[in-house]
This record gives structure tokens, C-alpha cells and sequence, in this order.
């Protein structure tokens, strides 16, 4: 008989993410403004007022259908970064683009290195691939397993499912590795250089190494975006989601080579991304002093919400290279207790523990300004006393 649960073959249930302030407010009766939500990390600096203008200015142009390809837009992003626009493809979110990836590459075994955003496994699941995990652990601060990944790479052997008596010749090998760097929810990042090296593997082993960048702007100094022009196997995802507080307009870009890209294309559906997205990702991009305030702010905040955080009593946090922290609490605690407990009180934080190879102790928390921060240190505080 038929699971009742189960969704049916070849459909994956969507996974649960931050952000959700509608359910939030659903849940507590309390209107949707009042929350301060730390469970999605946005910089906190909102949407750039030059993106604000920019919307407007487009609104009139909602009677035509947008841009099909967003050429003006490619064209920017080529400008700003240096790169070809033939070898970008917009989407709605980057999110779109990675449930597509794994169609579009034929992959048939990807290595997710975790852990991490959960829509690489659903991608890889609704294309009918395998997945396996390579995970941080917090005995290493969460440092991805990068050397394990290579001699897992290098070994070439087909491989079984971890825990399972699987027949290791089952599973076909691996020919996608996906890195997220800076990495959600853990922060962590691989600097350049690391990700270079193993990219060599990936190469060597004709694989693919997409890397998704979607914090990256937070850490530029470790974006390998220019050296998609010098290789056939590296492909980069990007987001104007978290850096230019735009989550709710849903726009993000793929960069790889021409080919890949062109297969992208052919699965996206017409018009993925909307013209008032494309105006206000172009406006964003041109925004320099945007740019300088939020890196600034998030450098400095992010060392003094730390330090805060830190005088909680029994707590762990991990370095963060991104616009988050990641904090283990006590052992007599649970994540989903604190989480619950704050959304009554109008806060939202992000329980951890349905990533794929985090504890139940985990909560990822969005670097606000300083005001903010410091009024969920306390109430974390609190909720440590009424939670145990
Ligand atoms: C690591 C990472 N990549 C990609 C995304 C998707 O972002 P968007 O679809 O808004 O561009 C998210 C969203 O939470 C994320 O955390």
C-alpha cells in the first residue's frame, strides 16, 4: 500500500529553510513586521535605496514580458567581474538553478560536502542521481574535509552508501563534488588556493566542482569565479538574495562554460526572471558604496556580536566568514526548544538540526546591526535559564 506520507516516485518533499516569517506569524498570531528574524541571514543594512529607485523606475515596464535571457544584466555582471556574459544564466534565484544542475551536467553521483544547504541533495534526488556526504565535523571547527574528499576522488572506486550494506559496486563514481564557500550553515570558508587544489582532482578525475557562492561577497578574496574562463570543469553559482537583501525578488546567476550554460538554458522555463529582479540586480551590482558599508558593517559586527555571544554561558561558536554565526549550546539544551521559545517571544532563529550531519544543538544566527544583536544575546540569555 501506498505511504500517505511518501510524495510518490521521483518527487522529493521540499526541505524547510530560515526565513519563514510567514508560518511564524501564522503560528503565533503576531503580525508579520514585528519579528526580527536572525533564521534567514540577509544584511541588515535592507534593500540599497538605489535598488529601491531602480524598482520603481522598472514598475512601468511590467506590461512587457522581461527580457528573456537578461542581457543587460549579463552584460553588467560581465562588466563588474570580468567575465564573459555568454558563459552566465540568470535565474529565478539560484536556488532554480541548482534544482537544474544536475540535468543539465548528467550527473549521475554527486559528492555533497557537508554539512550544508539541503537543495543540492534534493537537486541531485529529483534528477534521479546519487548523493553522498562528506561532512565537517565541529571537532575541526567545521573546516570542510577537503584532503578526504581528494583521496576519495582519486580513488575512483565505486563506492557503497555509508551505514548501509550496499554493495560498494552499486553506486556509479562520483562526477560532481558541491563545495558551498563560504558555507551555510557552518560559515566556514576555503580560501582560493584550496579550492584550486582540489579542483585539480576534479579535473583529473573528470568530474565537475560547483561551487556555490551564494555568501561570497561577505569573503571575496576566496571567490574562484574569474578561473571558470580557464577550466571546462568548474562551474559557480551566485545570489543577490543575501548580499543585496532581496530575497523576496528571487534572482541569481550560474557561471560555467558556454555549453553547460546553454543546457541550463534549455531547462529553465520562459521568463524565469522577472524585469522588476533584472532592473533591481543591475542597480545593485553598480552600487559600490552599498557595497563598502555592508562589507564593513559585517566585518566589524560580526567580531563584536561574537564576543557577546561568547559570554553565554556553556555556548560554542565556530568562525564564521560569512554574514552568520553558528553556536553549539550546552549539552542539557535542545535547538528546537530555544528556536520555539524565541518565536514566542518575536524571534526568529534557525535550528540546525535537519542539515544532513549537524547536532541538535546547533543555531545559526544572522549578524544584525549592533542594537539588534544585543538584544537577542539577552534573550538567548534568558532562554538558557527558562529552556533547560
Ligand atoms: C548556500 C545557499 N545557496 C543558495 C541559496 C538560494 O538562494 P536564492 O535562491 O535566494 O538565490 C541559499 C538560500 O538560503 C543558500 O543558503
Amino acid at each position: 500500500m501506498k505511504n500517505s506520507n511518501s510524495p510518490g516516485k521521483g518527487l522529493v518533499p521540499p526541505a524547510m529553510h530560515g526565513g519563514n516569517v510567514y508560518a511564524a506569524a501564522l503560528a503565533n498570531g503576531r503580525p508579520m513586521p514585528k519579528f526580527i528574524d536572525f533564521s534567514a541571514s540577509i544584511n541588515p543594512l535592507g534593500l540599497p535605496p538605489s535598488v529601491r529607485r531602480a524598482l520603481g523606475n522598472a514598475i512601468p515596464f511590467s506590461v512587457h514580458y522581461p527580457d528573456p535571457y537578461g542581457d543587460d544584466l549579463r552584460k553588467q555582471i560581465g562588466q563588474s567581474f570580468r567575465i564573459d556574459p555568454e558563459s552566465i544564466v540568470l535565474g529565478n534565484g539560484s536556488a532554480e538553478l541548482i534544482s537544474f544542475l544536475p540535468r543539465a551536467l548528467s550527473i549521475r553521483h554527486g559528492l555533497v560536502i557537508g554539512p550544508t544547504f539541503m537543495e543540492f541533495e534534493r537537486a541531485l534526488a529529483l534528477s534521479g542521481a546519487q548523493s553522498t556526504y562528506l561532512h565537517a565535523r565541529a571537532e575541526d571547527r567545521y573546516a570542510p574535509p577537503l584532503e578526504q574528499v581528494q583521496s576519495m576522488l582519486k580513488k575512483k572506486k565505486r563506492i557503497g552508501r555509508a551505514g548501509t550494506n550496499e554493495r560498494p559496486s552499486s553506486r556509479p563514481p562520483i562526477d560532481a563534488v558541491f563545495l558551498c564557500n563560504p558555507n551555510s550553515p557552518t560559515g566556514r570558508a576555503v580560501s582560493r588556493t584550496g579550492i584550486r587544489q582540489l579542483l585539480q582532482t576534479v579535473q583529473q578525475v573528470k568530474a565537475y566542482l560547483i561551487v556555490d557562492e551564494a555568501f561570497v561577497d561577505f569573503c571575496q578574496s576566496c571567490s574562484v569565479l574569474k578561473d571558470v574562463a580557464k577550466s571546462l570543469n568548474l562551474i559557480v553559482i551566485r545570489s543577490f538574495t543575501k548580499f543585496f537583501a532581496m530575497p523576496g525578488l528571487r534572482i541569481g546567476y550560474v557561471v560555467g562554460p558556454r555549453d553547460l550554460v546553454t543546457r541550463i538554458r534549455c531547462l529553465l522555463p520562459p521568463w524565469s526572471v522577472n524585469s522588476l529582479a533584472q532592473a533591481a540586480a543591475l542597480a545593485a551590482l553598480q552600487d559600490l558604496g552599498y557595497r563598502r558599508r555592508s562589507v564593513a558593517l559585517i566585518r566589524r559586527e560580526r567580531v563584536r556580536f561574537m564576543s557577546r555571544l561568547k559570554g553565554l554561558p556553556g555556548v560554542r561558536l565556530f568562525p564564521s566568514h560569512a554574514n552568520f554565526l553558528l553556536l553549539e549550546l550546552p549539552p542539557n539544551h535542545s535547538a528546537a526548544r530555544i528556536a520555539e521559545w524565541c518565536r514566542e517571544q518575536g524571534v526568529l532563529v534557525r535550528d540546525c538540526q535537519d542539515f544532513s550531519g549537524m547536532n541538535r544543538r546547533s543555531l545559526r544566527l544572522a549578524v544584525h546591526r549592533g542594537k539588534e544583536n544585543d538584544q537577542l544575546v539577552k534573550l538567548l540569555m534568558h532562554a538558557l535559564t527558562v529552556c533547560e
